[in-house]
């Protein structure tokens, strides 16, 4: 087949430049260079040992068919009293539906909510995925421009400036890839109002959450009751490579939610769903807070080494493990400074290119995503090149 019978739609999707970069770093580390990573969006740590321990005995159970679309009902159950016993909110087991991770769960709330030709509101900088998201379901994404005066979160009042007749949902995040900041109780607030009254629908991706690093962030199941939830086991809980996630939908929703994921996925991945079982067994909740307290630990170090060598990250990135550095005061191509620090000083980070379209070349996004000793290698690094280059 030729490829000019390609979709538009497919063509219009772009990789993500990193990959560019992450493969010149392989080449290089293929030389012999000693290379720090910190473009990589991934836990450095292994999937915790109760986990893979539920995941290895699922499979001598034999738990490997299929299981009901919307999730093993124990897996459900656990979900809701995490979030009982978590962060006091009532959220009942049928709201649950589990999902191939976050990603899946966002295909089905746009595919819900985002018919052809209507808008989405997306937060610039934001995710990169998720303006593809939109394009899949043949909707349109539409950049909102986010600032450190609003901690980078999307705001009711800059929402309701950038909507329309044609608006169909929008779609915030929090804690956020690629700012790491929170949105808080009033903008979660604010913007489940203004759905309502507009009557869009409002997504929130709290795929972060439980890596917070102050108080406990504002919870979308109780400031926004009526949005859709989007959530996973990828990150705080440690399980990228298993593919699992979750959705909240609102009362009445299921069965929607669940009749897409029938015929998208049929269910989400049976041994992984029994391995999560294991998440909320208190030995495994033990890992899962030193993990966020290393995490917590590498941010203290690094926000305060990077605003030192020039780096400007405003606001308050207290969750993820992300910092987004505004370097307009060291260059002004920012992605040409990620190719620098990767062939020069052996750091690898990504280029603001990823993330937004305002102002990408005055990005770069660091990911503490490796230990203590190779972000302060990195820092060092970083600050030999600048010196030499007499910045
Ligand atoms: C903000 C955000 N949402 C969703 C995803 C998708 O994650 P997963 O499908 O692994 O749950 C990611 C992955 O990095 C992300 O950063």
């Amino acid at each position: 087949m030729s490829p000019t019978l390609l979709t538009a739609r497919s063509r219009r999707i772009q990789p993500f430049h990193v990959m560019a970069l992450l493969a010149r770093a392989r080449e290089l580390e293929s030389q012999g260079r000693d290379i720090v990573h910190m473009e990589i969006g991934e836990p450095d740590f292994a999937t915790a040992e109760p986990v893979r321990a539920a995941g290895q005995k699922a499979l001598a159970d034999g738990h490997t068919g299929y299981l009901p679309a919307a999730g093993l009902p124990a897996l459900r159950e656990a979900i809701s009293d995490y979030y009982a016993r978590r962060y006091s909110a009532d959220v009942a087991p049928q709201r649950i539906l589990i999902t191939p991770g976050a990603s899946g769960a966002l295909v089905i709330a746009l595919a819900m909510l985002a018919d052809p030709g209507r808008h989405v509101l997306l937060p610039d900088p934001g995710y990169p995925c998720n303006r593809n998201f939109v394009e899949l379901v043949d909707a349109i994404p539409q950049a909102v421009r986010v600032g450190a005066d609003t901690d980078y979160q999307l705001t009711a009042a800059l929402a309701e400036a950038a909507c329309d007749e044609r608006t169909a949902a929008m779609l915030v995040g929090s804690p956020g890839n690629p700012t790491g900041t929170l949105a808080s109780a009033a903008d979660l607030q604010g913007l489940a109002a203004l759905a309502d009254q507009r009557g869009i629908g409002l997504i929130v991706d709290e795929i972060y959450h439980g890596l917070h690093y102050g108080d406990d962030p504002a919870q979308a199941v109780v400031h926004a009751p009526n949005a859709i939830v989007v959530n996973s086991f990828s990150k705080y809980f440690g399980m990228t490579g298993w593919r699992l996630g979750w959705m909240v939908v609102p009362a009445g929703w299921t069965e929607v939610a669940e009749k897409l994921m029938q015929n998208l996925f049929i269910n989400a991945s049976t041994p992984a769903q029994y391995a999560a079982m294991a998440c909320f067994t208190p030995e495994a909740e033990a890992i899962f807070e030193s993990r966020r307290e290393a995490f917590r630990e590498r941010r203290d170090f690094l926000l305060p080494a990077l605003r030192e060598l020039g780096f400007h990250i405003p606001g308050n990135p207290a969750g993820a493990f992300y910092l987004y550095a505004d370097v307009s005061a060291l260059c002004d191509d920012s992605e040409d400074l990620g190719r620098r620090l990767l062939e020069e000083a052996g750091v690898a980070v990504t280029p603001g290119l990823d993330f937004e379209r305002t102002a990408p070349e005055r990005h770069l996004r660091f990911a503490y995503t490796t230990d203590q000793t190779r972000l302060a290698e990195a820092v060092e690094r970083i600050e030999q090149y600048l010196r030499s280059t007499g910045r």
